[in-house]
């Protein structure tokens, strides 16, 4: 099956042209689509705030163009948090979403004012510990345990997972920090990853709706603001259909109907925290076929690696790729794609029915927008890749450099080995 790429052909030559492979490319105009199509799904909640997960995509850029739209930032450690600042957000533009978080990070959230999302009970006295009081609006992150399903189908498992407070703790830890003087609550959760249904959000919605209403019933505590996190997934294989935001939206509207008006709470505002719904199909990976091998089984090297895009290689992850120019060639080669890593999982594709590849072909790999460059690392000296915007006119924008050995080295250089290591 096919998947459109957002380039063509024509344009990817010209711009490898301009910038070497392998690199990043980010799609504008579907960014700035698809941010217009989610606060619109949202705009009947009077509140509502899309923070972006920065973790996905750490480009000052690319969180500029969301913040036309008024999103804000997601961050979950100080370099985040840094970013965030830098490109002007402060204040409840900021989320401070973090877990086993170390005191300088706590207090350099307060320090800009960020909403602080607590992970766990026990960081109500560590955060008082860290900044000395507490802030008047906070937020807490519910774990209610068990499988989250939907109808049969188990979509994560949040019994398992390190993350938010069990339903005893929440309510304990909103009793504390109302005795304390804490004014404005909220309640986060994130409890399915990469759901391609809209069923997620509006489940979510009702497991919080309902919490909220027993914890401001039994504690008396001010809900001003329900947090649903990320977790909406992208289509990453060409036979399953996309999320249909308007649906999503519309589903969650029902439920605060049905939960939250009823109980007299129609003030809470709605905040999402997306990373991949944001900007993952929005990404590719380009990058150019420069060897094959045929022993026990047919290879195709290209000039990335799992350092560009490590989804792969950690989770089995499918990320579908095109070869440029054979979009419809008969797919009756089967190969695996690999990197050059010391590394017998560095491979993008496994058992790949694809057209006949050769040396020279540039290979789009898809929907590599979100948790694409920014899980990379540099495994065997390899080097991180540059990161360029496809603007809306057609032309190019370099938004990040690739790095250079200097960046790897860059640490060595309170020694005197430094110079040497840098010398050409
Ligand atoms: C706290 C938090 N918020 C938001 C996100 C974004 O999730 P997604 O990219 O699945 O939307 C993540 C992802 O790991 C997260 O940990």
């Amino acid at each position: 099956m096919k998947k459109e790429t957002f380039v063509t052909k024509e344009q990817l030559e010209e711009i490898v042209n301009k910038y070497p492979t392998p690199f990043h490319l980010y799609d504008e105009k579907g960014i700035r689509e698809n941010v217009k199509a989610l606060k619109e799904a949202f705009s009947w909640n009077k509140g509502y705030k899309e923070y972006f997960a920065i973790k996905a995509t750490p480009n000052p850029f690319l969180i500029n163009i969301l913040q036309e739209y008024g999103c804000g930032c997601d961050c979950s450690s100080k370099t985040e948090l840094m970013l965030a600042k830098a490109i002007g957000a402060t204040g409840d533009d900021i989320m401070f979403s973090s877990n086993d978080t170390p005191m300088e990070e706590f207090q350099y959230a307060h320090e800009l004012n960020a909403i602080i999302n607590l992970d766990d009970i026990t960081h109500i006295e560590f955060l008082e510990k860290a900044i000395g009081t507490l802030p008047k609006k906070i937020s807490c992150r519910y774990n209610p345990g068990g499988l989250f399903k939907i109808s049969n189908d188990i979509m994560d498992n949040p019994g398992d997972a390190k993350y938010g407070m069990t339903t005893e703790q929440i309510k304990e830890a909103f009793k504390i920090l109302k005795s304390k003087g804490v004014e404005e609550f909220g309640i986060h959760a994130f409890l399915a990853s990469n759901t391609v249904t809209n069923d997620y959000y509006p489940m979510l919605a009702k497991v919080l709706f309902e919490t909220a209403v027993e914890i401001q019933k039994e504690t008396g505590a001010h809900v001003t603001f329900i947090n649903l996190s990320g977790g909406i997934g992208i289509p990453y294989r060409p036979d399953q259909e996309s999320n249909d935001i308007r649906a999503i939206g519309e589903g969650v509207r029902k439920v605060y109907e049905e939960v939250l008006i009823p109980a007299n709470m129609g003030d809470i505002a709605i905040y999402t925290e997306l990373g991949r719904f944001m900007m993952g199909p929005y990404g590719c990976l380009v990058t150019r076929a420069i060897h094959e091998k045929h022993t026990h089984k047919e290879y195709i090297g290209v000039d990335a690696c799992a350092v560009n895009l490590m989804r792969p290689a950690m989770y089995g992850a499918y990320h579908h790729i095109t070869v440029m120019g054979k979009e419809n060639k008969i797919c009756d080669h089967k190969y695996d794609i690999t990197g050059s890593l010391c590394e017998n999982n560095d491979k993008f594709a496994i058992d790949r029915m694809l057209p006949e590849i050769e040396k020279g072909d540039l290979l789009v790999i898809h929907d590599t927008g979100a948790h694409g460059f920014s899980m990379g690392y540099n495994y065997n000296g390899k080097l991180k890749s540059a990161e360029i915007l496809l603007k809306e006119d057609g032309s190019t924008a370099l938004i990040r450099r690739a790095e250079t050995p200097q960046d790897y080295f860059a640490t060595f250089d309170c020694f005197d080995l430094y110079n040497k290591l840098v010398e050409e």
